[in-house]
Formats: C-alpha cells, sequence, structure tokens
C-alpha cells in the first residue's frame, strides 16, 4: 500500500495541550516543532489564561480545536458556541449528554464556520464507572445511541473512542468526522485513560483526528514522540 504523505498525517494529529498556564503551554509549542496539525484547548488551560491561548496557538499556525464539552441548558450552550466563533475558533465540543434540544441549539449557533463535536462519552470511561452515575453500564450502547442523537442535531461529528469508531461510522457515514483521543503509542503509560488504542489501530478503524496529550508533552522529546505518531498515522492511512 502507499504511504499518506506526511503533511497529510499531520493535519490529522491534534496535540491537547494540557498545561497550567501560558508560558508552559508557550514551552509545550516550543517543543513541538510543527509535527502536529491541531491544537486542542481544554478545561486546564482556558480556564488559566483564556483567549490569549488560542491566539497563542493561531499565531504559531496551528488550527484550533477549543475542548470546552459544553453541557448545560440549551439557550446557555447557544451563547457559549456563538462566543467562541467570535474567538476564531476551528473546532468545538459540546457533551451529547445535553440532549437533542442543547444540541440542535448549538449546531444553530456554531453556523458553517465552526466544526461542532459531540462527545459521547468519556474515554476514561468504562462499564464499571457507568452504573454508579446512572449510565446504562455498556459504553459501546451508550456511544451508539449518543452519535444517533448528534448526527441527526446535525453536528459536524463525534468524539468517541477506538473501540466504538466502526459502530459509529454505520451511524453517521463518512461525511461526519469522528475524532479519537484516548491514544497511546503500543507500551505507552495510561494514566486515567481506559477505552484506549494505538494510534495505528484508532486509523485503521476509521477515526479522522486522534487527540493525544501526555505521550507527547512527557515525552523527553515531544517532536520525536509526536513525529513516531504521524509516521503511524501516514502508515495507517496507507493500510485502510
Ligand atoms: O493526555 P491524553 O492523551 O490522555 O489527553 C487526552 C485529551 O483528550 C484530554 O485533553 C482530554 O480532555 C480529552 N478527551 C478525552 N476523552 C474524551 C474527550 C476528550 O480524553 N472523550
Amino acid at each position: 500500500m502507499i504511504q499518506a504523505s506526511r503533511t497529510e498525517a499531520i493535519k490529522r494529529l491534534i496535540l491537547a495541550l494540557d498545561a497550567p498556564s501560558y508560558e508552559s503551554a508557550a514551552a509545550v509549542l516550543a517543543r513541538v516543532e510543527n509535527q502536529v496539525g491541531v491544537v486542542k484547548i481544554g478545561l486546564e488551560l482556558f480556564t488559566a489564561c483564556g483567549p490569549p491561548a488560542i491566539e497563542m496557538a493561531k499565531n504559531c499556525g496551528y488550527d484550533v480545536f477549543l475542548d470546552l464539552k459544553l453541557h448545560d441548558i440549551p439557550n446557555t450552550v447557544a451563547g457559549a458556541v456563538r462566543a467562541a466563533r467570535t474567538l476564531g475558533v476551528d473546532m468545538l465540543t459540546v457533551h451529547v449528554g445535553g440532549g437533542r434540544e442543547m444540541l440542535e441549539s448549538a449546531a444553530a449557533a456554531a453556523g458553517g464556520d465552526m466544526q461542532l463535536l459531540g462527545v459521547t462519552l468519556l474515554t476514561s470511561l468504562d462499564a464499571e464507572d457507568l452504573d454508579p452515575v446512572a449510565i446504562v453500564p455498556d459504553p459501546s450502547a451508550v456511544v451508539e445511541r449518543r452519535a444517533t442523537v448528534a448526527a441527526t442535531a446535525g453536528l459536524a461529528g463525534i468524539v468517541c473512542s477506538s473501540r466504538e469508531i466502526g459502530a459509529v461510522r454505520n451511524i453517521i457515514g463518512w461525511d461526519s468526522i469522528i475524532v479519537t483521543p484516548g491514544i497511546r503509542p503500543a507500551g505507552g503509560a495510561l494514566g486515567d485513560q481506559k477505552r484506549i488504542a494505538t494510534p495505528y489501530a484508532a486509523i485503521t478503524a476509521g477515526a479522522d483526528y486522534l487527540v493525544v496529550g501526555r505521550p507527547i508533552h512527557q515525552a523527553p522529546n515531544p517532536a520525536l514522540a509526536a513525529g513516531s505518531i504521524v509516521a503511524d498515522i501516514a502508515k495507517a492511512l496507507g493500510d485502510r
């Protein structure tokens, strides 16, 4: 099989820039040396420093994924989506658990210039974690039902673990995006993640984008770690 180009593979690698301050985030970005295509700014960094984090990633030439997993009443979420739009964000997450009306309001507020993605079930949760919080203890079933609601509510894509990609593709087709966190290179430390896969497995399963945080920014050489994931993505794209 012909390998996809490195440029194509880099576009599909999203760095989770989970850092406690502007300075520490800037230090991580400097060490990644453009081996990722998208920078994901999540709850920690956005709470610590707000919109300047987005500006920093944009100034370094990256697309920005604002991962706030919005989950509130429809009016409040629509307002937050409109605010994110004014910041020039390229991708934004809402939590599918917020229900159809919330998802529809969010999709209407996103317009066409920002990709709105629905988080189905955190990759840090497995079956045992679900019953105590009153969710059916079957991660795949939960993800599939939530993907169905998200797709029909007008979202651009879904966030799910590698395990559910096949079933989710059957539901949402190939026009919608699948973003997959819980990525660990073979033998990598799991941390708090439970529904995990290697970069190669997730891309061959059909993911469009991979989210990777600690395996890159905790590596002794983040650019090298990202570059090796990019090589796996390129190989997997050629094999699928
Ligand atoms: O460090 P690690 O690679 O585990 O980071 C994964 C990132 O993906 C984190 O920023 C986390 O917030 C995010 N995420 C996730 N599971 C989801 C959605 C987002 O781990 N379902």
